[in-house]
């Protein structure tokens, strides 16, 4: 089988278990983001990947072979730290070569290497400055150069873009991402951002404490969430969570302040799940103005108040703190670049994006 294949393996440090369980598969070629808040085990699997850091039990195969107990350098796969320490005395090249030279790779294949390696980052000018001379994201790209020029047959990062600056980071996602296309290599990239993991992955997973909660593309985890965790962890802003009840032979959902009724696709959902007591889930890009709608053709909007305590203005829309009855939520309305600061008052929400979970377990109820 090829790919990276992640068997039951566990890990624990003492008495402390920090990964569970764990099994996951990656396809060869396939760009994988593992996403999860800080400490619920991304480095700790990427490390295991790698062999930096031995499992406790189970096994990892990698392109059909079992390596669990093979060393990093019999792995073939090439690794990017979030702190890639570049040495300050070589110039790029140098940087970018001295894994091949260290493993006595000829001289002239070293400098195709890296000419190609270059080329792909866009760093062929800049190949004989010296680290201290290049931008940030200049000197993020001469670490990832180190890593392919190594040509491996899985590229594992760890969160290689947290140092950079907002908009760096933005280019670098793009850069990535036609990367993964020229290279045609399997990627294993870690974050806790979930802006990072929703533009780059070709599959997400998201990890809370060890446990996988949701494989699956970025379309799948944002419109199909499984649980409360991973629909609050995907969109920004977050999801709204509303306690509700539903009420009514065609089931409405009805808390503090608000009414809603459901389309029949969720009517249906209920009556076979059967829960009464449900927290309602509200995306803030659902909420629209009464004047512009927007939505798509799918959209049923139905009336909702919101009492105003901050609106936002970022051009296309505005992005509301607001109240529903006592609860604050986040709503973003579309509108147009000469609105006046949107008030308090009647709003929709497309009842056709309500997400609804089980009160006691959290697992979505669908
Ligand atoms: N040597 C160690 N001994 C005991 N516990 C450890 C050790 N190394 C890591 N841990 C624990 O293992 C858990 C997972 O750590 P890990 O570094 O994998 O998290 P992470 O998801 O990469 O977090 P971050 O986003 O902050 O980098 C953490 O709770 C951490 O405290
Ligand atoms: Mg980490």
């Amino acid at each position: 089988m090829s790919g990276v294949q992640l068997n039951d393996i566990t890990k624990s440090y003492g008495a402390v278990n920090v990964i569970p369980p764990l099994n996951l598969s990656f396809d060869e070629g396939e760009f994988v983001v593992i996403v999860g808040p800080s400490g619920c085990g991304k480095s700790t699997t990427l490390r295991m990947i790698a062999g930096l850091e031995p499992v406790t039990s189970g096994s990892i195969h990698i392109a059909g072979k079992d390596v669990t107990w093979a060393r990093p350098k019999e792995r073939d796969i090439a690794m990017v730290f979030q702190s890639y320490a570049l040495y300050p005395h070589m110039d790029v090249a140098g940087n970018m070569s001295f894994a091949l030279r260290l493993a006595g790779t000829p001289k002239d294949e070293v400098e195709k290497r890296v000419k190609v390696a270059a080329d792909m980052l866009e760093l062929t000018e800049y190949l004989h400055r010296k680290p201290k001379d290049l931008s940030g994201g200049q000197r993020q790209r001469v670490a990832m150069g180190r890593a392919i020029v190594r040509d491996a047959y899985c590229f594992l990062f760890d969160e290689p873009l947290s140092n950079l600056d907002a908009k760096l980071r933005a280019t670098m996602r793009t850069e990535l991402a036609i990367l993964h296309k020229k290279l045609d290599r399997t990627m294993v990239y870690v974050t806790h951002d979930q802006i990072e993991a929703m533009t780059m992955a070709d599959r997400i997973v998201i990890m809370e404490k060890g446990n996988v909660q949701q494989v699956g593309s970025p379309r799948e985890v944002y419109n199909n969430p499984k649980n409360l965790f991973v629909a609050g962890f995907i969109g920004s802003p977050s999801m709204n969570f509303l306690d509700a009840e539903l009420q009514g032979a065609e089931p409405r959902i009805v808390g503090q302040g608000f009414d809603l009724a459901l389309p029949p696709r969720l009517q249906q959902a209920v009556q076979n799940h059967g829960a009464r007591n449900v927290v309602a889930g509200l995306r803030p890009e659902h909420f629209a103005s009464t004047e512009a709608k927007g939505g798509t053709a799918e959209s049923r909007f139905a009336p909702i108040a919101l009492t105003v305590e901050v609106a936002e203005y970022i051009g296309s829309s505005q992005f509301l703190a607001a109240n529903i009855g006592p609860k604050q939520v986040s709503a973003a309305i579309e509108v147009g670049p000469d609105s006046a600061p949107l008030q308090s008052g009647d709003y929709l929400f497309d009842t056709n994006r309500i997400y609804l979970f089980d009160k006691t377990t959290g697992e979505a109820v669908a």
